[in-house]
Parts: structure tokens; sequence; C-alpha cells
């Protein structure tokens, strides 16, 4: 039998209405990065999950290097040198990033010789060591709810080094980062694996296992369906493997039918909360038919651009105009109503209420209208209708259907949530930012499908991606975003992918 560092047997988790882990088995080598692939809902967190002590199998046993364990918590599995860096982050917002990284393991010293308290210096002191070794800048005296979300990540994997690990679990790293991130946190994993360490990466892009992965296990509906070596599957295969069917990884688009100007962004300007303006004299319109997508590295203002024409962002100076009307200073709801339909980045925080049912979540928009409610009371049952209709047109998936709480629901599933929601709104303007984050293959196509649909029925679209691929794939017009200014605005067949690369990192002109 081979020797392996990790191993999972026949492990069964259920959860109601759900098997969500059905008899799996895996052997993990030491040393290796191994990827797990697989559908939204296929079961991949709840079984890394089980490895890291969050949840207990209901059948089956975990070894780690050859001896069995049963861990009844996160720090059982700590103590096994196994760190996890979570699809959602686990931080605690008001606590700086040095207090969240040695929270639960905090270097200590005794004050006066006497009084133990705290070493937040070594604590500083080590964590920049970390930082520097591996490349994650971070201020360790910033607090987390002031930084971004590819910061915070950096911040999950420094605690995650921090306690030592030895087998590394990552839950969709790539999923927040921007390309070039990526590429270097896939040159940290490797350099993680050449020193020794055993890496599990959860992705959805198989370009990503292709480049860094061993091998490979693939999940479908809880079970699995093969475990193979990347150097010889291909990239359709494995796709095909893990969505049950053939999927097209290119989009067809049809001819755009542009009319009038439904969104006019003129001379914005929003500051930050230190008054440094982070988006900068931007203007841009957006026609009805079309996509305009705005490229560019995360952090240069492209969610601020979004959230102040959304209403969550006040522009400080410049107008925003929707169908001809100025919309500048109207609240978030009037101008959902104008016609505003908005995804936004951290479905977490601003796209979903967690603890309430998936239907509720479906009709947060319509709620206060008729059908839906009548003089303030609610309407259940057409509200369920709503729900058991958008979760078969989107293909949700949960284990109770309507009722299940949106906290119980897989990453990518809420995420469905939050488009099905909005778009059924067929709003005069749709704002998707990131909308295929962490998004199976299968769903990305579907998702892409609703998009080209909604432009061609007249809708524009404004659509924020750090993923090239996809900005290149649907846009009709592309503006560059960096530093706060549209460096660049041209139609989409005009530019080449090198070329928006270049505009991407500031480069005026080519
Ligand atoms: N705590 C929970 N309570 C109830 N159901 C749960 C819970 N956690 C997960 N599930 C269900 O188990 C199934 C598998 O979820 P899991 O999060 O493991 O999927 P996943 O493969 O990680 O998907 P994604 O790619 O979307 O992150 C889902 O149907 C989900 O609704
Ligand atoms: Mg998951």
């Amino acid at each position: 039998m081979e020797e392996y560092i990790v191993e999972m047997r026949h492990i069964t988790k259920r959860f109601p209405g759900i098997i969500a882990n059905d008899d799996v088995s895996i052997g993990i080598r030491k040393g290796e990065v191994f990827a797990l692939l697989g559908e939204n809902g296929a079961g991949k967190s709840t079984l890394m999950s089980m490895l890291f002590g969050m949840y207990t199998p209901d059948l089956g046993e975990i070894y780690v290097k050859g001896e069995k364990v049963e861990f009844r918590s996160s720090n059982d599995a700590t103590a096994r040198n196994i760190g996890m860096v979570h699809q959602h982050f686990k931080l605690v917002d008001n606590y700086t990033i040095a207090e969240n990284i040695v929270l639960g393991v905090e270097p200590m010293t005794r004050r006066l010789g006497i009084f133990p308290s705290v070493d937040m210096k070594r604590a500083n002191r080590e964590i920049a060591q970390l930082s520097k070794e591996y490349g994650l800048e971070v201020n360790p005296t910033e607090l987390i709810q002031d930084v971004q979300v590819s910061v915070r990540q950096r911040v999950e994997i420094l605690k995650m080094l921090y306690r030592k690990a030895e087998i590394m679990i990552f839950d969709e790293p790539t999923a927040v980062l921007t390309p070039s991130e990526i590429d270097f946190l896939l040159r940290i994993i490797d350099g993680l694996r050449k020193a020794g360490k055993t890496i599990i990466l959860i992705t959805h892009k198989i370009e990503e296992i292709k480049q860094i992965a061993d091998r490979c296990a693939i999940l479908c509906r809880g079970r699995l369906v093969d475990i193979l070596d990347v150097q010889t599957a291909s990239v359709q295969e494995m796709a095909n493997m893990m969505v049950g069917r053939e999927v097209s990884l290119t989009r067809v688009k049809s001819e755009p039918h542009f009319g009038k100007n439904v969104l006019e962004v003129q001379n914005l300007t929003v500051l930050n909360e230190h008054r440094f303006p982070v988006v900068k004299n931007v203007s841009f319109s957006i026609r009805s038919g079309e996509i305009f997508a705005i490229a560019g590295v995360s952090g240069n203002g492209q969610t601020q651009i979004a959230d102040a024409v959304a209403g969550l962002e006040v522009a400080s100076e410049g107008a925003i105009l929707l169908n001809g009307k100025q919309i500048t200073h109207d609240s978030i709801r009037s101008r959902a109503q104008a016609g505003i339909s908005y995804i936004p980045e951290d479905r977490q925080s601003t796209g979903l209420v967690l603890d309430f049912a998936l239907s509720d979540n479906l009709a947060l928009r319509q709620y206060p209208k008729k059908p839906y409610s009548d003089h303030g009371i609610l309407n259940f049952g057409r509200i369920r209708e709503n729900a058991v209709t958008l979760i078969d047109r989107y293909d949700i998936r949960s284990g109770q259907g309507p009722k299940t709480i949106v906290r119980s629901m897989s990453g990518g599933n809420m995420q469905k949530v939050i488009v099905a929601r909005e778009i059924e709104e067929h709003s005069d303007l749709i704002i998707f930012v990131q909308p295929t984050r962490g998004m199976d293959i299968g769903a990305i196509e579907n998702i892409h499908r609703y998009i080209l649909d909604e432009r061609d029925r007249g809708a524009a679209i404004l659509l924020i991606s750090l993923e090239l691929g996809e900005v290149m794939d649907l846009a009709d017009t592309i503006g560059v975003i960096f530093s706060g200014e549209m460096l660049k605005i041209a139609p989409a067949r005009e530019m080449t992918r090198y070329e928006v690369g270049r505009y991407m990192m500031g480069v005026k002109e080519a």
C-alpha cells in the first residue's frame, strides 16, 4: 500500500435534505499538490472541513501520517499541523491584522516579570518576518474591516503559516485574486511543495490545476468520480467529467444592437475615508444593448465606480444619469426602483441575508411590491413559488429548496441566488461585479448566457471583472482603469488581450 500523509476512507456526511459526501475515499501523498475539482455544491468544502476538524463525518475514517484521528475541533487539526484557508474568510473585522493572525496562539510575555500579557511586539516581528519570507505584504496594525479582500486573504495565509501548518488546505484561494496575484500565489504554493509541505487546492480553474497540481480528484454531487494524474488529462476532459456533460469553453456572441444611453457617468470622483480620491474624474456611458466592461487590476477604483452608480458610495464630484435623469444623490432603493440591478463583489456582506431562507433572499428585491406583499402583508405562497421557479431556472442547489437557510449553502450556489434575483428584475442597467467568482465551469457558461441574453433584450450592462478572459469574451466596449483613472475606452474588437493587459499595468500608449 502507498504511503499517504492523509487518508480519508469511505467518508459520508449528511446535511438536512442532502448527502454532501457519499462514501468518498482519497489518499494524499506527502509533498504533492492535490487538487479538488467539482461543481458548486459537489461537497469539496465539506470534505476539507472534516479534515480540518470543523465537521465530523457520519461515516468513515481519517488517517494523518498513518494514525487514525478523530478531530473534535479545528484546534485538534491545527495540533496535527493541518491548516486551512477558507472560502469565506474567518477573520474578526474589528481586530488588527496582527491580532487576527495570532488569535488563539498569542506569544506571551510577563510584564514587570509577573503579569502575563500578549507580546504584540514579538507577534509583529514574527509576522513581518513571515510576510517577507513569503512575499505576503501586510500592515500588521491595520484593522481587517479597513482592508480589501485580497489583503484579507493574505492574512488567512499568514495565519496558517504562523501556526506551522505542514498540510495546507486552500479553499478557492485564487477566486479573489488578480491574475498577477494568482501567478504569485501559485509560485508560493510551488515553493511550499518544494519545501516538503503538502497542499490541497480547491479551485474551479482547470488551468491552475494543469499548472500546479500533481493529481486531481473530481467530485460530482457528493461522490468521487475519479482521481486523475494531471499531466495526462486534458482541460476539456476534466471539465466534462465534473459537469457530467459536454461544456463549451468558448462564447458565441451575436452582433450588438445599441440603443440610447442608459447610464451616463460624468466626471465622477469618489473619495475614500481618508479623503483620498480613488476614482478620479471618470466619464463613460453605456447604451441599451451594450456590455461595458471595466478591466483593471483589483483595487484600482472599479468597485467604487460600481458602488457609486448603485448608491453605496457618495460621488464627491460629478454626475450620474440613468435614462437621462439625475440620480447622483438618490438613495440606493430609489435607484433600484428606477431600474438598477446590482450583483456586488462581496456576496456575503452586501448581497445576501445569510440567516434568511433561500426563498426570502430571492424575494429581497420584490417583497415591497405586489403580488409579493399587499399593504405590508407578505404573500408567502407567492414568495415560495418565485423561489421554486428560480431554483429550477438557475440550477440553484441546496439541501432543502426554498426553505434552506442561505448560510448553509455552498459558495457558488450563494452566488447563483444573487445573480438570479438581480437578473430577474430585468432592469435597464445591470451591474455585475465579479459575477462568476467561485462558480464552476458549467455555471459560468450559464451566467455568461444570462448576461448576453439581458444585453440582447436591451439592458445596459456594466461588467467589472478581474478575469481578463471574461472581459474579452463578453464586452462590447472596454474601459481600462488604473489608479482611479480611466486610461482607455475602446470597442472590444479594437483591443487585444495584450493591449488591455498593458493598460491595466498603467502603460498609456503602446
Ligand atoms: N452546514 C451546512 N448545513 C447544511 N447544508 C450544508 C452545510 N454545509 C454544506 N451544506 C450542503 O452540502 C452541499 C455541499 O456543500 P459544499 O460547500 O461542500 O460544496 P462545494 O463543493 O464546496 O461547492 P462550491 O464550489 O460552491 O463552494 C451543498 O449542497 C450545501 O448546501
Ligand atoms: Mg466550497
